[in-house]
Order: structure tokens, then sequence, then C-alpha cells
């Protein structure tokens, strides 16, 4: 890990939308993305270099609730422990601004091939259904 740069709160829509499109297709545009980035709670950024090859998010209120998204890896980067190492950032900032003495709730929502990687972390599975929609602005 020591050969990579993390940075915090630096991730920008660019970065981000380069990233997500490694590995989920067509990415969201520059405008969403930019208002997401600046509405979020905590970025962090995984450099080789000069090419970003990793990130992770988190939104919520910190006092009852965080919720972690868009934890990528590029492909040709995974496997190396670099995820591990996003989801114990988002854990560390978590830990470090809730209320001393209180429980968080940090959830995620993950595909059935991912859930095994965030069992290593704590993570559980409970009944409740992931209910959504596309609401159109
Ligand atoms: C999921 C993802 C972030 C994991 O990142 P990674 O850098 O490959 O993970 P790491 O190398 O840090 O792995 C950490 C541990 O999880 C395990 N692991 C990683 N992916 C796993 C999977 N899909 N199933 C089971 N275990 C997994 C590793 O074997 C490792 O175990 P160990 O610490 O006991 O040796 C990465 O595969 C990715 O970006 N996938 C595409 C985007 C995506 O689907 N993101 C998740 C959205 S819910």
């Amino acid at each position: 890990m020591e050969k990579y740069t993390v940075k915090y709160n630096e991730l920008t829509a660019e970065e981000f939308i380069t990233l997500w499109e490694t590995v989920w297709g067509a990415g969201p545009s520059p405008e969403q993305t930019r208002l997401a980035m600046e509405n979020t709670l905590f970025r962090v950024s995984v450099f080789d270099g000069e090419k970003i090859i990793a990130m992770a998010r988190m939104i919520g209120d910190m006092g009852l609730c965080c919720y972690i998204k868009d934890v990528v890896v590029r492909p040709e980067y995974q496997g190396r422990g670099i995820g591990r190492m996003l989801i114990e950032e988002l854990l560390k900032f978590t830990g470090g601004h809730g209320v001393a003495g209180t429980d968080v709730f940090v959830e995620l929502c993950a595909m059935p091939d991912k859930i095994p990687f965030y069992e290593k972390f704590g993570f559980d599975r409970n009944e409740a259904q992931r209910l959504k929609m596309m609401y159109h602005i």
C-alpha cells in the first residue's frame, strides 16, 4: 500500500466518473456528480502516481446514520488490499466524528457476490428489502 497516495475529500466529479466507468459502464453527468461530491460527508481516493485507482464515499448525518456508497477499485488493482483500506478509512472517519459512547448505524447496499467482502468488516444482512425509484427532476 505504501506506493499509493491516499487523498481525503479531494475526489473530483471527473475522477469519480472515470472510475465509475471502469466497472459500471456509462457514468452519471458531471453536473449531478459535482453536486453529489459537494454534499458527501467524506470521500477517499487512491492514486498510483497520477492515475486514480480507487474511491469510496460516506453519506449521512454522522449522529445516527451513515451510508457507504461507490466503493470502486480499478479492476487491474483489485485483490491487493485496496478495497479493505477504503472501508477501514470510512469506518475510521465515522468513529472519529460521532458521539462518543454511542452506536451509529452504518448501511450499504451490495450485490450478492460482494456481500462476503463486506462481511469481513462485520456487516450483516437483515430482513429489510431495498426499495428504490428514479425520481425525475
Ligand atoms: C468489491 C471491491 C471494492 C473489493 O476491492 P479489492 O481491492 O479487490 O478488495 P481487497 O483486495 O481489499 O480484499 C479484502 C478482502 O476481501 C476479500 N474479497 C474481495 N472481494 C471479494 C468478493 N467479491 N467476495 C469475497 N471476498 C472478497 C479478499 O479476498 C480479501 O480477503 P482477506 O483480507 O481475508 O485476504 C472490488 O472488487 C471492486 O471495486 N469491485 C467493482 C465495484 C463494486 O462492485 N463495488 C462494490 C459495490 S457494492
